[in-house]
């Protein structure tokens, strides 16, 4: 893109990685933040073989991230397996977006963010998710919706609904 005086300015491109097992109402709102502030940003849900026992399938978190940013149209959902300094190499991303909730999260992503950009050379930014979300996790909504609470405020609504579809059908087991 070429700015007023000639020069060409940098379309950036950010790659938001994560879990989403499911995609809560403080990773929307990461999401959001981030594609208010770069033209390109790509939410890469991981494929990890290791963690026993997902809720959903990653199609299933890909579709509930879908929907959540349908009206972003610079928001892309992919997958991704294997080191995420590689993918971003290969996507030839210029940032990598983590969220931040409270300082703990930041001392945990910190050798996370120097190890990847050691690897590949790509930074890594922090966004902090709105203080209403601090204490949201996939983790704990999980835990909280399967012991019966209300995790309506928790998660976008196309997410509740996959969760009680997902809870009625394990249940008809
Ligand atoms: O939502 P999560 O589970 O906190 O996301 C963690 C994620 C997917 C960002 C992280 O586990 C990751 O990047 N995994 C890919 C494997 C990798 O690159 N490991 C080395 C990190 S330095």
């Amino acid at each position: 893109m070429a700015t007023d005086n000639g020069k060409i300015a940098p379309t950036p491109h950010a790659i938001y990685p994560g879990s989403f097992d499911p995609p809560t109402s403080g990773h929307l709102d990461v999401i959001q933040r981030a594609a208010a502030i770069f033209p390109r940003v790509t939410v890469a849900v991981l494929v990890n073989p290791a963690k026993r026992e997902p809720m959903f399938t990653i199609e299933e978190r890909k579709a509930m991230i879908r929907e959540c940013v349908s009206a972003l149209a610079h928001v892309d959902v992919i997958d991704f397996r294997g080191l995420l300094a590689d993918f971003v190499k290969a996507l030839d991303a210029d940032v990598i977006i983590k969220g931040l909730r409270v300082v703990s999260d930041f001392e945990n992503e910190m050798s996370t963010a120097l190890m990847n950009r050691s690897l590949s050379d790509v930074d890594t930014m922090f966004l902090m998710s709105d203080q209403n979300y601090s204490f949201v996790s996939s983790s704990l909504v999980k835990e909280v919706f399967f012991l019966g609470g209300d995790v309506s405020a928790y998660v976008p609504d196309i997410v509740l609904r996959f969760m009680q579809e997902k809870r009625a059908k394990l249940r008809s087991k």
